[in-house]
C-alpha cells in the first residue's frame, strides 16, 4: 500500500508571529502524544531552525535537503531521523532557483504524494506568499495560520483570496491567535487581545481555532541560551501556560488526523493516476487503429518501418496511420512541381520538397464533380497558419487512370479515402503531419495528439469558409 501525509502547513505573511515556534514545537508534541506516528518537519525558510532543534548529527555538506525533496526526493532519501523521535528533513540554503518547477499550483502536492512519506507532514513557511508556500497551502490537510494583532489578521485576507481564485474549499483553513498578552485588558465588549482577534476574524468570516497561544517569556527565553540551543516547549517549559495550550492544540489536530480518510496528498495522487491510466488507455487505442501499410507504396509498415516520416489521418477518422517520407516527398515533387520520376531534376526538386514538408502540416482536400476532379491542396505551419495554397487538376483520376505524375497522390487518396464502390466519402478529406522518424509513435502521445486535434478543427472551419 502506498503512503501519503497528512499535511499541516504553518503560513502567514507577517514575519514574528510564531509559525518557526508553532511548526517545531507542534511536531514534538504530535510525536509525545501519538508515539506510533511518523512526523515530519520540514521548512521552506533558510533559517535552520528546523536543523538546529532536530539534528542528532552535524550535517554533512552534501546531505540531502529540502531542495532535493523539490526535485522529487523519495522519503527514505531525505528524512532524517531527529531529536525527540521527530523525522527532518533537512533546511536549504538553495531554494530560489526552485521557482521554475513550481509554476503549477499542486506540484508539491505530488511531490509529497509520490516521496512516499507517511504520517504527518508539517511545513513551516516563510513570511510571504511565493509559490512554494502557496504550493505548501494547497497541498495542505490544514492550514494554520497565526495571527498576533490586527495587522497580522489584515494579511489573511491574501490567503483567503489565493484559495477563492483557485476555486479551491477554504475548510483546511484555520487562524490561531498567538503571542497573546494576557495583561493587556481592554474596556468594553472584548476584554482582550484574543477575543478581540476572534471576533474580527470570525466577523470575516474566518475560521479560528478555539485555542490560542500565549506569549510567555519563558518561551521566548527557549532559544536564547549560551549554548546556542533551541529547546522544546514539552520538555523546557512545561511550567506554563503555553504547555497546555499546545497538548490543545495537539488533540484537535488528532482529531482531524484520525476522521480523515484520504489526505489531500491521496485524492490527488488517485486522481492523477486516474487520467495517466485514461491516457494511456487513449494511447493504445490510437496505437490499434493505425494502418499496417503505407498507403502510397503499399510496403507492410512492420517490414519496412526505417523510414516513417510521416503521420496522415483522414477528417472522419477512419484511415490513419504512418506514411513513408521518401513516399510522401516523392508524392509532393510530382504533384506540386507535375514532375516525373525520370525527370533530370526530380531528385533535386524532391530534396527541397522534403526539407520543406518536415515543417508543414499538408491538407488534401479532393473536390469532385461531375465535370472536373480537382485537389485543393494547402500547407500550414504546426502553430495553424496558412502557409500555401494551390487547386491542382488531376487529369483521369475519376476513371482510375494513372499518368505517372498523380500515381502516388491518386493511391493515397484512394486508399485513405475509398468509400462506396470506389467513390471517395463525400467531404472527408486528408491531413498529412511530419514526425519524428526515430520515434513516430511520439505523435499519439496525449500532447501532440491534442494538437492534431486542435489543427484538425481549425482546417475543417478554413475548408468550411471557402
Ligand atoms: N508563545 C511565545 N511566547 C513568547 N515568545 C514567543 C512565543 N512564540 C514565539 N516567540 C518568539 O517570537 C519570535 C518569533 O517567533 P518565530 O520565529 O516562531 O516566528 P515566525 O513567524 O516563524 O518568524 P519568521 O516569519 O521570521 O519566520 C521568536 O523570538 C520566538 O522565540
Ligand atoms: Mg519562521
Ligand atoms: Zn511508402
Amino acid at each position: 500500500m502506498h503512503a501519503y501525509p497528512y499535511t499541516i502547513t504553518i503560513s502567514s505573511e507577517k514575519g514574528g508571529v510564531g509559525k518557526t515556534t508553532l511548526a517545531t514545537n507542534l511536531a514534538i508534541y504530535l510525536k509525545a502524544m501519538r508515539e506510533d506516528l511518523p512526523v515530519t518537519i520540514l521548512s521552506f525558510d533558510n533559517h535552520f531552525t528546523i536543523d538546529k532543534m532536530f539534528e542528532l548529527q552535524k550535517r554533512k555538506e552534501d546531505a540531502p535537503d529540502v531542495h532535493a525533496l523539490l526535485m522529487g526526493a523519495k522519503a527514505g532519501e531525505v528524512v532524517q531521523t531527529g531529536q525527540y523521535g521527530v523525522g527532518y528533513i533537512r533546511s536549504s540554503t538553495e531554494l530560489g532557483d526552485i521557482h521554475e518547477r513550481f509554476k503549477g499550483p499542486m506540484t508539491l502536492t505530488r511531490m509529497l504524494a509520490e516521496s512516499g512519506i507517511s504520517g504527518i507532514v508539517i511545513i513551516d513557511t516563510r513570511p510571504d506568499l511565493n509559490i512554494l508556500t502557496q504550493n505548501a497551502l494547497y497541498a495542505a490537510d490544514r492550514v494554520l495560520i497565526p495571527v498576533k494583532d490586527l495587522p497580522s489578521l489584515e494579511n489573511c485576507k491574501n490567503i483567503f483570496a489565493l484559495f477563492d481564485q483557485r476555486g479551491i474549499d477554504k475548510k483546511s483553513l484555520a487562524l490561531i491567535p498567538c503571542l497573546i498578552d494576557s495583561r493587556i485588558k481592554f474596556e468594553g465588549v472584548f476584554k482582550d487581545q484574543k477575543s478581540l482577534l476572534r471576533a474580527i476574524a470570525v466577523n470575516r468570516g474566518y475560521r479560528c481555532l478555539d485555542t490560542y497561544i500565549s506569549k510567555s517569556p519563558k518561551v521566548e527565553s527557549l532559544n536564547t541560551n549560551p549554548e546556542g540551543k533551541i529547546y522544546p516547549i514539552l520538555t523546557h517549559a512545561r511550567g506554563t501556560e503555553v504547555h497546555g495550550q499546545f497538548m490543545e492544540i495537539t488533540r484537535d489536530i488528532l482529531r482531524s488526523v484520525d476522521a480523515t480518510k484520504e489526505t489531500r496528498a491521496c485524492l490527488y495522487h488517485t486522481w492523477l493516476l486516474e487520467k495517466e491510466a485514461h491516457k494511456k488507455e487513449s494511447y493504445l487505442a490510437r496505437l490499434e487503429g493505425l494502418a499496417e501499410r503505407c498507403l502510397i507504396c503499399g510496403a507492410l509498415l512492420a517490414e519496412h518501418s526505417d523510414d516513417r516520416s510521416f503521420y496522415f489521418e483522414t477528417s472522419d477518422r477512419t484511415a490513419r496511420g504512418f506514411l513513408h517520407g521518401n513516399c510522401v516527398s516523392s508524392m509532393l515533387c510530382s504533384t506540386l512541381y507535375g514532375l516525373q520520376q525520370n525527370d533530370p531534376t526530380f531528385d533535386a526538386a524532391r530534396a527541397l520538397v522534403a526539407d520543406k514538408a518536415t515543417r508543414v502540416v499538408s491538407l488534401l482536400v479532393p473536390r469532385i464533380s461531375s465535370e472536373t476532379s480537382r485537389l485543393d491542396y494547402r500547407q500550414f505551419s504546426m502553430a495553424g497558419e496558412h502557409l500555401l495554397q494551390k487547386d491542382l487538376e488531376m487529369p483521369g483520376f475519376d476513371a482510375g487512370e494513372f499518368d505517372g505524375i498523380h500515381d502516388r497522390l491518386y493511391l493515397l487518396l484512394n486508399e485513405a479515402l475509398a468509400g462506396f464502390e470506389g467513390a471517395l466519402r463525400k467531404e472527408s478529406w486528408l491531413s498529412v503531419y511530419p514526425v519524428d522518424p526515430g520515434n513516430p509513435e511520439a505523435i499519439l502521445h496525449e500532447e501532440s495528439y491534442k494538437t492534431i486535434h486542435r489543427l484538425q478543427k481549425h482546417f475543417a472551419e478554413a475548408i468550411l469558409s471557402i
